[in-house]
């Protein structure tokens, strides 16, 4: 059926090599991320604006354990793995913003299709692969 193969094409799985840091806290978090992103109708223009509202209440939380642990070790690049989360809030704020017209509805579905899933992969494996590795050592 294609609506199911749309779906099944759209999955992002969590990749074990690719995205587990072997950072109890930090690896429940991200699945749970992916079970949010994943949990999208994509044949339901509104279910992107759902889904991101979910998605932003979560990444609040997500970013906010991650810099607990890094103020409580003394993380040294705090400052730069800071910035990155509220960029992302405030993108996810500013797409949800926009999503009040139809113009916007469509804007926000590429955001969520095409933006997000590359920007975990790269999160994942650049700054959060090095709090975990920071905390490994010091925890
Ligand atoms: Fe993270
Ligand atoms: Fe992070």
């Amino acid at each position: 059926m294609n609506t199911l193969r749309k779906t099944e094409e759209f999955y992002k799985p969590f990749e074990t090599e690719k995205h587990q840091l072997n950072n109890d806290v930090m690896d429940e978090l991200h699945h749970e991320f992916l079970d949010i992103y994943n949990s999208v109708d994509t044949t339901n223009i509104k279910s992107f604006q759902e889904k991101l509202t979910v998605l932003l209440a979560h990444s609040k939380k997500h970013f906010s354990q991650e810099e607990e642990l890094m103020d409580a070790y003394g993380y040294p690049t705090s400052k730069e793995h800071k910035d990155e989360h509220n960029k992302v809030l405030a993108e996810m704020q500013y797409f949800l913003d926009l999503s009040r017209t139809l113009f916007g509805q469509k804007m926000l579905k590429a955001y969520y299709m095409e933006k997000i899933p590359s920007w975990f992969d790269l999160h994942l494996l650049s700054m959060d692969s090095d709090l975990a590795y920071f905390l490994k050592k010091v925890q």
